[in-house]
């Protein structure tokens, strides 16, 4: 046994993230890449000093309680940290980091393909291309919403927002932001900030949301909210499923309030809810936001700057 810090890594992270952590600890890896139980966790606790998570791993209040005094720090592999109970973590005395700025620009290029699948009907296009059964062309033919110019809301304007509004500006689109705090003039670049959703909804054409799941934005999109944006217009979710009332959001797309939406995050994950798949307006993806390879082995490094500057007796950059 080496004097090297033993990791444990639940998920299957890049090869390069796999062969650096290897260099530097030693590694226990769940090869079987299936999602860390509470009782796989709570075990793994008296085994390790560090583990490296992503948010397919569970850390509740009643986990936590059970954790052996022996692991000293989780290095979450993602920004979103929802699946952690930050409180519980910190009064056991356990370190927590993430990994922010480094899939800020992939999760807004899938924020953008969202919105713009959405707009034009990717889901039906491609299921008539598929099954064959494209059988004319009109004028009238899949006409979908123009993008360009079009006036775009952004719920929380944090780094992936900042970088979607950066790609938006590609599209001219006029846009708005809501944000806890108002951004620098450099920051805003000309977004108009409201001081609340109230008056960003009704301004939306296309909404897209950028916020954590926390108990304040638990169903933030609900049937209410929903109703306050303009007519056909197109909500945009690339942030956590947490965010949007999904029954209310059917609501909305089978009474016409919506004229589609585009979705990457689900209430249900793994799985998603079937009666959206029902829906060819609803343009989905399985929470595949950070999922390229140059973000997934910056994130990786990200997380094991984080632990090695933990075990070197630095404070991790990315502590919460
Ligand atoms: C994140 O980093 O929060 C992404 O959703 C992937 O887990």
């Amino acid at each position: 046994m080496s004097d090297k810090p033993v990791l444990w890594l639940p998920r299957r992270l890049s090869d390069a993230t796999i062969d650096r952590a290897r260099r530097d600890y030693d590694v226990i890896l769940n090869d079987a890449d299936t999602p860390g139980t509470a009782e796989e966790i709570t075990a793994m606790s008296a085994q390790v000093d560090a583990m490296m998570p992503c948010h397919s791993e569970h850390f509740s209040a009643d986990v936590v309680s059970r954790l052996d005094p022996r692991l000293k720090i989780i290095a979450n592999h993602s920004v979103g940290v929802d699946h952690c109970d930050l409180p519980a973590l910190a009064s056991r005395g356990i370190v927590v980091t993430n990994t922010p700025d480094v899939l800020s620009d992939a999760t807004a290029e899938l924020a953008m393909l969202l919105m713009l699948g959405a707009a034009r009907h990717a889901v039906r296009g491609d299921r008539l291309m598929r099954t064959g059964t494209w059988d004319s062309w009109s004028p009238s033919f899949m006409v979908g919403k123009q993008v360009t110019g079009a006036r775009l809301g952004i719920i929380g304007m944090g780094r992936v927002g900042r970088a979607f509004a950066a790609k938006a500006r590609g599209f001219d689109m006029e846009i708005h932001y809501f944000n806890r705090t108002r951004l620098s003039p450099d920051q805003e670049q000309g977004a108009m900030y409201h001081e609340s959703v109230d008056t960003l909804l009704p301004v939306s054409d296309y909404l897209s949301l950028h916020c954590p799941a926390t108990p304040e934005t638990l169903d933030l999109m609900n049937a209410k909210r929903l109703a306050a944006l303009p007519d056909g217009s197109i909500l945009v979710n690339s942030a956590r499923g947490a965010l949007v009332d999904e029954d209310a959001l059917l609501n909305a797309i089978e009474s016409n309030k919506l004229a589609a939406a585009g979705l990457d995050c689900f209430k249900i994950e793994p799985g998603g809810n079937p009666k959206l798949a029902t829906h060819e307006n609803i343009f989905m993806l399985p929470h595949i936001g950070s999922a390229t390879t140059k973000t997934r082995d910056a994130m990786g490094f990200r997380a094991l700057d984080n632990l090695d500057a933990f075990f070197a007796g630095k404070t991790p950059r990315d502590l919460l």
